[in-house]
């Protein structure tokens, strides 16, 4: 893009030579801090030199790799936006999935105890917390500066039924048992040349890495569940697209019975889930 004066419609053009269509438009309606409804109605408009310089930038960094998501600094989820930075997992669509899931697990509304483990930005939980007010949720991460973010989120979103706890997994709870476990860990193997390839380079190695063959973190959370479901607790995991049969297999030899994968919207087996001694 050169630096001649630009109208909306101008600036939208050129960014899409280089970048996705979506990702110029939402660039650009950060920079001018205006909704989609007023790069449609004012396509003629001429950006100032100030948002033009910041534009150029942002579509640079965005052709660089970065996601679009730290560029802005926030990410719709579900029904709600969630502040992001690097120190946290762009939240994904797919995850979707597995909150629905959740929610259906906990549709009558009862207090449900409700355990999301690697929380991130808080998208799950937080989602969930704001669907189900009557139940308790505990949200666990590794990362502080995760935590500090997923705060942030429940905070802005006026969540108060959230617990945060900084730490390994089940570490930090023991003696308590949920009615529900929800996880999107990490599950990418170490040797997969994608860590080193588009977005994913910018996200946190602690968001994605998961050892030799990308099960280590799933394995862990599999082993561990049991003994913090109560009777009937449910166990749902989001695993990459080749892992639907590994996490069944993992979860009967765990004695998991209703063991069922979930496709998401592309048909890929996303969420692999069961029932604790039910
Ligand atoms: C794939 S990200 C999911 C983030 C968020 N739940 C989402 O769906 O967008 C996995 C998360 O697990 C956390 N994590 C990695 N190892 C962990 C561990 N040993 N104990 C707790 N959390 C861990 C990472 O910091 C990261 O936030």
């Amino acid at each position: 893009m050169d630096k001649q004066s630009i109208t909306i419609s101008q600036a939208l053009a050129e960014a899409h030579r280089h970048i996705d269509q979506i990702d110029a438009r939402i660039l650009l309606e950060h920079v001018l801090d205006v909704a989609h409804a007023f790069l449609l109605t004012y396509p003629d408009y001429v950006l100032t030199a100030l948002q033009q310089e910041m534009y150029l930038h942002f579509v640079q960094s965005r052709m660089e790799g970065v996601p679009v998501a730290y560029l802005v600094g926030k990410r719709d989820f579900f029904d709600l936006t969630f502040k992001v930075s690097q120190a946290v997992l762009v939240p994904r669509p797919e995850t979707e999935l597995l909150v629905e899931l959740a929610l259906d697990l906990t549709a009558s509304g009862k207090p449900y105890r409700i355990l999301d483990l690697g929380t991130g930005s808080g998208v799950i939980a937080i989602t969930l917390a704001r669907h189900r007010p009557q139940a308790r949720i505990v949200a666990v991460d590794r990362s502080d500066d995760a935590i500090a973010i997923a705060r942030w989120n429940a905070e802005n979103l006026g969540v108060s039924n959230l617990r945060f706890i900084a730490g390994n997994w089940f570490d930090e709870l023991s003696g308590e048992e949920f009615d529900l476990i929800v996880s999107n860990p990490p599950y990418v193997a170490e040797s997969d040349p994608h860590l080193q390839q588009g977005d994913l380079r910018f996200e946190p190695l602690i968001a994605l890495s998961a050892g030799k063959n990308g099960l280590t973190c799933i394995r862990h959370i599999i082993e561990a569940a049991p003994s913090h479901l109560v009777d009937s607790g449910w166990l749902l995991l989001e695993h990459g697209y080749n892992q639907a049969d590994e996490c069944r297999q993992l979860l009967q030899n765990k004695d998991f019975s209703n063991i069922r994968s979930y496709p998401d919207l592309a048909g890929i087996m996303r969420v692999t889930g069961g029932q604790i001694n039910a």
